[in-house]
């Protein structure tokens, strides 16, 4: 039946102010915050909230040993740094994901050197891995690209060929699995981001280093410090003014510390709810012409960091593009009161660093380490295809619920219903 578009003047679908904010903030999120200011030294508490979060996400994840630093970039850097990896050796990263998992790679002179994704999970296709190794690929960066697991058994039989090593970016799957084993725990190191809109979200910034081999844990507990050995909280005390090579400041602080331990304690259950929202999503989308769902493949247990929806005008015998159809669809969906958006613009390797590989300067870190690496643009058609097509759906983590999806779902049908009306 046909219904007036909130954009052509009709009813707006969603109620104002029923979307929550994510992170949800709790008493018991305020009280944890709250007590790191009621110590009479709060040095102490540097060391207890970086000692005691280290632990119980080691503890979450299984692992032996756990870093918590102030960005995921800083923990992915950490990762390339424990491995050992040198100027000019090269590092395997998706072509769709956030900069900053190539970034890490940039910033420890290394190369990154970027495959196309599969265009169903939007993760690396482990099918194009062998053949972008070259003599200097010393590793791989799977991405866990909106919470969706990437195919690690193949990448870790490659790498395993290969003699490569695996740096997992799980920054936006904390709490994912595939094949019943938590993304982060599968390769040699992984970098997971608790920066405010994650899952497990400091309401700032952070990240969290992990791996369960010890010479990579040393080497990369060189860059929390300035190069230096020092625990945090006992700086001065025992710091020995001795750096033992390059190192950063990566050192979080134990307010987000606090925050993110306290988030932790529901985590599995805030990502059980975000995974009835999105199956509740999936079930009534899918039955929408035009649009397109996530795809779960049967090892993979999501945990939906971001809700993606595709567009293919060709179910409607349209003649326009996915993107034109995406944008449309989008403006009519926000006159609704249901809030979208677009990860990603382009490829990483099409941004304007790779394009003029400048660096920080003189070319490098390319030119110095004569570096052959080239970023064509075109040449990773399935991320720029999956960028055009797709949009996020915001509101999708807890408290919201089910109330609020069955209102989303009712949006997305009554524009896909009278889509006459925008086109
Ligand atoms: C896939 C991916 N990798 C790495 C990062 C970097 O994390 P951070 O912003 O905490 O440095 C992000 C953050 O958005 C991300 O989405």
């Amino acid at each position: 039946m046909a219904e007036k578009l909130a954009l052509k003047g009709g009813k707006k679908t969603v109620p104002a102010d029923m979307i929550h904010p994510w992170p949800e903030v709790t008493d018991e999120d305020r009280k944890a915050v709250a007590e790191v200011l009621t110590v009479a030294d709060i040095q102490e508490q540097q060391k207890i909230q970086s000692e005691s979060l280290a632990k119980e996400w080691a503890d979450y994840m299984g692992m032996k040993y756990c870093i918590p630093v102030n960005s995921g970039t800083a923990a992915l850097h950490m990762c390339v740094a424990g491995l050992g990896l040198e100027p000019g050796d090269e590092v395997i990263v998706p072509a769709f994901t956030f900069w900053a998992s190539a970034a890490a790679v940039l910033h420890h002179n290394v190369i990154p050197v970027f495959v196309d994704i599969d265009p169903k999970t939007f993760c690396i296709d482990p099918a194009l891995i062998e053949p972008a190794i070259t003599e200097r690929t010393k590793a791989v960066m799977p991405v866990h690209i909106h919470g969706m697991p990437a195919d690690m058994d193949p990448i870790l039989e490659i790498a395993k060929k290969h003699n490569l090593k695996v740096i997992e970016d799980v920054a936006q799957a904390h709490g994912a699995r595939y094949k019943g084993k938590l993304c982060g725990a599968m390769g040699d190191a992984a970098g997971a981001s608790t920066q405010r809109s994650k899952v497990l979200s400091s309401g700032s910034q952070g990240g969290l280093f992990m791996t369960d081999d010890e010479d990579i844990y040393k080497r990369a507990a060189l860059l929390e410090y300035f190069g230096e050995l020092v625990t945090p909280g006992r700086e001065r005390e025992e710091q020995e003014y001795n750096a033992y090579g390059l190192g950063w400041m990566y050192r979080d602080n134990p307010f987000s510390q606090a925050f993110v331990r306290s988030q932790l304690k529901r985590l599995d259950k805030n990502n059980a709810l975000r995974v009835v929202n999105c199956n509740y999503l999936t079930e009534n989308l899918s039955k929408i012409k035009g649009l397109e769902t996530p795809y779960v493949p049967e090892e993979c247990e999501p945990v939906y960091y971001n809700y993606v929806v595709g567009f293919n005008p060709d179910e409607l015998d349209m003649d326009i593009s996915p993107k034109q159809l995406r944008e449309k669809v989008q403006e009519a969906l926000g006159a609704e009161g249901v809030s979208t958006g677009q990860w990603q613009r382009l490829p990483v390797p099409e941004q304007e660093i790779f394009q003029a590989r400048v660096g920080y300067g003189k070319g490098c870190p390319w030119k110095c380490t004569d570096s052959k690496v080239t970023y064509e643009k075109g040449a990773y058609p399935r991320s720029s295809e999956f960028i055009a097509s797709h949009c996020y759906v915001f509101g999708i983590n807890p408290p919201n619920n089910l109330e609020l999806m069955k209102i989303y779902a009712e949006a997305f049908e009554k524009v896909m219903d009278n889509i006459d009306q925008i086109l």
